[in-house]
């Protein structure tokens, strides 16, 4: 009875121990497959960061290539940015020279016809310094300040074309002879005819509008108003002023004040009429710079009033 009941405890001692056994049989098999499981996870995480870092390597390379192609362009660039530049220096060179040359003929024409002319050779230079100086005061801009600058010298090149007898004439003119006299804004603007120079184009507008008037009273044409173009009703006015200012044969010179009075409120002879009430105004503003290029610009006792 007791070996019995000793053979059943053994038994089941025997049936535990199988069932230990089994269970750790089955948390080996579970510790392998969760290894093999956990070693095949981390074998295709690392497989995955291979592939990232192969991609991440050809990115980099890639965007090096693109770097490097764009500082070669930009290196291309530069280099025809300088070939450019090099070659608008030149051609500015190129056109200040014919400016330049262009400039001297001018004024060596403009010499040239103060050979005829008892106009001085300041007085021409004033003329340009004067109409500057009254185009910006009526809102010009920089650009057409200066060309008319140049222009405005100009203004009586047409008296080449008067004979000597009626230009160099000491005493009043008579009818014929100033019928003769007048032709000269025409002559002027016939020098210029056809020319594509804008600068050429405006000198021929302002030798032919210079002795128009504001009221219509002037010549060759008896122009009127806004018909005059603007940089002429300019000349017109200064060239006033640099007569009352000069000394003729017949006439004595005047001082700023007197010929600034005459100008603004008329003698009989030269009235504000004559004159655009816009470049009038301006006149009245910057007469005192006038005065300044008067005195910078003498003429000399030798020449004034001579012919
Ligand atoms: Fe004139
Ligand atoms: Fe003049």
């Amino acid at each position: 009875m007791e070996a019995s009941r000793s053979g059943g405890r053994a038994a089941q001692g025997d049936v535990e121990m199988m069932e230990e056994m089994k269970v750790s049989v089955d948390i080996a098999e579970l510790a392998m497959q969760a290894d093999e499981v956990l070693q095949k996870h981390i074998e295709s995480t690392h497989q995955q960061m291979r592939r990232y870092a192969r991609d991440l390597n050809e990115v980099i390379r890639r965007e090096r290539m693109k770097s490097l192609a764009l500082e070669e362009a930009n290196q291309r660039l530069m280099t025809f940015a300088e070939q450019l530049q090099a070659s608008i220096d030149r051609e500015q060179s190129r056109a200040k020279d014919l400016e330049d040359a262009y400039l001297e003929m001018v004024k060596r024409l403009m010499n040239a016809s103060a050979y005829k002319d008892r106009e001085t050779g300041e007085h021409i230079r004033r003329m340009g310094h004067y109409s500057r100086l009254l185009a910006l005061e009526v809102g010009m801009t920089d650009g057409e300040a200066n060309l008319l600058f140049r222009a405005a010298p100009m203004h009586d090149l047409g008296k080449i074309g008067i004979p000597d007898r009626v230009l160099c004439k000491e005493g009043p003119l008579d009818a014929e002879e100033w019928a003769i006299m007048k032709t000269h804004p025409e002559i002027g603007a016939r020098l210029r005819e056809g020319s594509q120079s804008a600068l050429i184009e405006l000198a021929r507008q302002v030798a032919l509008g210079h002795h128009e008037r504001w009221d219509g009273t002037g010549y060759p044409q008896g122009l009127k108003g806004d018909e005059i173009p603007m940089e002429a009703r300019i000349v017109a006015i200064v060239d006033c002023y640099d007569a009352l200012r000069s000394r003729r044969p017949y006439k004595r010179e005047m001082t700023h004040e007197t010929a600034v009075d005459v100008i603004l409120h008329g003698d009989g002879r030269t009235k504000p009429e004559h004159f655009d009430p816009m470049v009038l105004e301006a006149f009245a503003r910057a007469h005192g710079e006038m005065a300044r290029i008067w005195e910078t610009i003498r003429d000399p006792e030798w020449r004034a009033g001579s012919c």
